[in-house]
């Protein structure tokens, strides 16, 4: 059954306490569309970090999940950073754990890793790498690293895969990945490509790698709004997390856009993206809370990882 429409009085007053916070809303493309449609910026993980460097607002009310409202602290301090839903956490996340990484790269001293972390990681995984990388940036964040060093991709394999291929630049692998984009296979895709046959398929890095390999374009959630305002097909087969359909039908009108399925789904959900709500978006901006932190001593090692990818993907 479809969710009622929010009500007026709370999507005006969550309008009311942006503006008494001096907020700013930032909206990932998988947050539910009433969030996605309220927000000031809705965009991928690359798009949100340059909104939060930029920002003059006082308080950031950041509707993803943690590590993206993390990033936002890390970049602002002396900002207050709020999230609807503390535990919107990531499997990606949680599949690197800084303790694990920092004991790996002890082992591995005499390697002289050159670290790079995809965004979807802690602020204490962010502090012990190198430079940071989003899904959109991922190819020229590794072209640019040092020639001379081995490098280490944290923690999803599956982009570090597809990154792979693009550069022709060996990387060692974390064997880390998206519970979400795992779920899709290639007999899930070949099946939706046989109802729809003249259909393009755009899908996200974090799938496998059969996945990609049936896939006509492989990029971040932003991108994908590019190229399924720009692909001349009329039925697209958008292989990520569902959220990205809001986003796509607002901006594609007239494109016929198809979730791609699961073995069990007709789409798939992250289950994290999905616990923010507008009525805890308003209640974060009523209480000030859930507020995001980070000790002081981690915040500045990971900004500089932050800070040097901001530079490298402009
Ligand atoms: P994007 O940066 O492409 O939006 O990806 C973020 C993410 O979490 C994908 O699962
Ligand atoms: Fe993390 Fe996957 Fe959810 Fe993205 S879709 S936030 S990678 S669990």
């Amino acid at each position: 059954m479809a969710s009622a429409p929010p009500s007026l009085d709370l999507k005006e007053d969550i309008l009311r306490l942006k503006k008494e916070r001096n907020a700013i809303i930032l909206a990932h493309n998988y947050q539910v569309g009433p969030i996605q449609d309220l927000a000031d910026y809705v965009g991928d993980s690359l798009g949100l970090s340059y909104q939060a460097q930029k920002t003059d607002a006082d308080v950031i009310a950041f509707c993803g999940v943690h590590f993206m409202a993390e990033t936002a602290k890390i970049l602002n301090p002396d900002k207050t950073v709020v999230l609807p839903d503390k535990d919107a956490g990531c499997s990606l996340e949680q599949s690197c754990p800084a303790d694990k990484l920092e004991a790996f790269l002890d082992e591995n001293r005499a390697k002289n890793y050159y670290v790079i972390a995809y965004i979807n990681c802690s602020a204490g995984v962010k502090a012990l790498s190198d430079v940071i990388c989003t899904s959109g940036n991922a190819v020229r964040i590794v072209e640019q690293a040092p020639p001379d060093r081995p490098i280490l991709f944290v923690p999803d394999e599956n982009l570090g895969a597809w990154v792979m291929e693009q550069c022709g630049r060996k990387m060692d692998l974390w064997k880390g990945n998206c519970y979400v984009h795992v779920e899709f296979t290639r007999e899930s895709i070949q099946k939706i490509k046989d109802e729809y046959p003249d259909a393009v398929v755009v899908a996200h890095p974090e799938c496998t790698t059969a996945v990609r390999l049936l896939a006509d374009e492989v990029c971040s959630t932003e991108k994908m709004v590019h190229f399924c305002k720009n692909s001349p097909a009329k039925n697209i087969i958008v292989v990520t997390e569902s959220g990205m359909l809001h986003r796509l039908r607002k901006e594609a009108p007239d494109k016929n856009l198809i979730a791609g399925p699961t073995d069990h789904c007709a789409c798939a959900d992250c289950k994290y993206m999905k616990m923010n709500t507008l009525e805890k978006l308003h209640a974060c901006l009523d209480q000030l809370a859930p507020q995001v932190e980070v000790p002081e001593d981690i915040r500045v090692k990971a900004e500089a990882a932050v800070v040097r990818m901001l530079e490298q993907s402009k």
